[in-house]
């Protein structure tokens, strides 16, 4: 591809831009919002350690793939494949990468929309004088009993927009450089002093929930907690539909990819255990229940800014950092569709952006009012370990086959493409920037790719549907 024709599409003009940028599409809401819930319902501590295995054994593989066929290629991800594998159904990786941003996004722009509300409730001071069970009460009438989520969704997918619109470089790059380091001071803050919350008793203190977040009950491993930890490092690391062959695809050809990666995974895993430093200590001093589901954050956080000194400040601050991670993960979502549509269809970017947004928005409007306007609107769901039967409102079905379906299959389908099907000298050369760089993981690498990676996502799918 010549230069002119790259500078077009646009490239990360420095090693610390694609760390930056990757950083932002991982780290978000997924991380803050979804990882101590899932945690918090899946029993805690074994949760977390299976969490771990999977970032390092399966996510950091699947990650460094999709750097590599993003670069290799320089297309998105239908396009990466198509050129890759020409006249061959790879490209499906690509369709089925498109459909999950839509459905991802679709409910990410819903919790992004919480957020604004909770930002804006903090400047309003709303939190102040009430109880824990008050703010349980607060954010159920929000999001159950008015069209405000509507609203705060529309305002998020429309930051998203102006965002990928207006190019990445000038925008969330140089906003996210300040914003994230805030983003993990605040959070260490917030886990100081839920870690320092005076304790009821024994099982009501802060103590119980470090307790609960790192020691693993091995009683609690099973099935669907495998399942929930594997759909949770997916999303977690935005692996397994593309974004980060999209991203890849800016890459330099004189970048480090494998310390790019790594930087990443590990920079994600931090800011998720730390949110549960956060959170949990709190759950337990509050007496709350741990298995309160998506609106956890939002009921726990207010209370510990209540109950410390400029927890105002601190408030407003931590609302503002966590628009901003949601923002630099959206726009990643965001930017699979629009490469896709703008070089597949020959739209313009521009063109592309608009659409996208619109039908994403359109289907994220069911989703933020999933749990009022369109409360009855769900299917049932039978847990097949606990037997447990639940409704899944539109909001939660999206969730449950973007994360448990397409974000696995696509990256068991990523490797396999590169271990089985991509010359394994081509792919040395590229991760090796043509010899320039020491790849002494590469064997250790290709193993993964092409045994453990797939077999590991294959037992934990056969594992879910009880074939074992
Ligand atoms: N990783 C982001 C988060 O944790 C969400 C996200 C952004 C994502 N881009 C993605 C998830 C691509 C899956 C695929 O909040």
């Amino acid at each position: 591809m010549s230069q002119s024709n790259l500078s077009a599409r646009g490239i990360f003009t420095s090693k610390f831009g694609i760390i930056a940028a990757a950083t932002g599409s991982a780290i978000g809401l997924g991380n803050i919002w979804r990882f101590p819930y899932v945690l918090g319902e899946s029993g805690g501590g074994a949760f977390l350690l299976v969490y771990l295995l999977f970032i390092i054994g399966i996510g950091l593989p699947v990650m460094l793939s999709e750097f590599i066929i993003g670069r290799a290629t320089r297309m998105n991800p239908f396009g990466a494949f198509r050129k890759l594998a020409p006249g061959r159904p790879w490209f499906i990786v690509g369709i089925m990468g498109t459909i999950a941003a839509f459905m991802i996004l679709a409910f990410y722009g819903a919790v992004g929309g919480w957020t604004l509300e909770y930002l804006y409730k903090s400047v309003t001071n709303q939190f102040a004088g009430k109880s824990a069970d008050e703010m349980v009460q607060m954010f159920e009438s929000f999001r159950g009993a008015s069209y405000r989520p509507l609203l705060w969704q529309i305002a998020f997918m429309l930051l998203t927009f102006l965002i990928v619109i207006a190019g990445i470089e000038k925008g969330i790059e140089k906003y996210s450089k300040i914003l994230m380091p805030i983003l993990f001071i605040t959070l260490i803050v917030i886990a100081v002093r839920s870690l320092t919350l005076p304790s009821l008793s024994d099982k009501a203190s802060p103590m119980a929930g470090l307790k609960f977040l790192f020691r693993p009950d091995f009683s609690k491993l099973n099935a669907n907690v495998l399942f929930d930890a594997l759909g949770q490092s997916f999303f977690s690391l935005s692996i397994g539909m593309g974004a980060l062959i999209t991203y890849g695809s800016y890459i330099k050809k004189s970048d480090n990819m494998g310390s790019t990666a790594l930087i990443v995974s590990l920079s994600d895993t931090f800011a998720a255990v730390l949110a549960g430093v956060a959170i949990f200590p709190a759950v337990f001093a509050f007496g709350l229940n741990p298995q309160a589901g998506e609106g956890l954050v939002f009921n726990v956080l207010p209370s510990i800014f209540n109950s410390m000194q400029g927890g105002y400040v601190i408030s407003i601050l931590f609302f503002i950092c966590l628009t901003v991670a949601a923002l630099t993960s959206a726009i990643s979502l965001l930017e699979v569709v629009v490469a896709t549509f703008s070089e597949e269809l020959g739209m313009s970017r521009r063109k592309a952006s608009v659409i996208s947004t619109l039908l994403i928005t359109l289907l994220g409007a069911v989703a933020a009012l999933s749990w009022y306007v369109f409360k009855d609107f769900s299917v049932k769901n039978i847990n097949d370990v606990t037997g447990e039967i639940s409704a899944f409102n539109f909001f939660m079905i999206l969730d449950y086959i973007s994360l448990k379906y397409l974000l696995p299959l696509g990256g068991l389908l990523i490797v396999i493409y590169l271990g089985w099907f991509s010359p394994r000298d081509k792919v040395l050369k590229e991760l090796s920037n043509e010899g320039k760089l020491k790849v002494n993981y590469f064997k250790v690498l290709m193993f993964l790719v092409r045994f453990v990676v797939p077999i590991a996502i294959i037992i934990v799918f056969l594992n879910e549907v009880g074939v074992f």
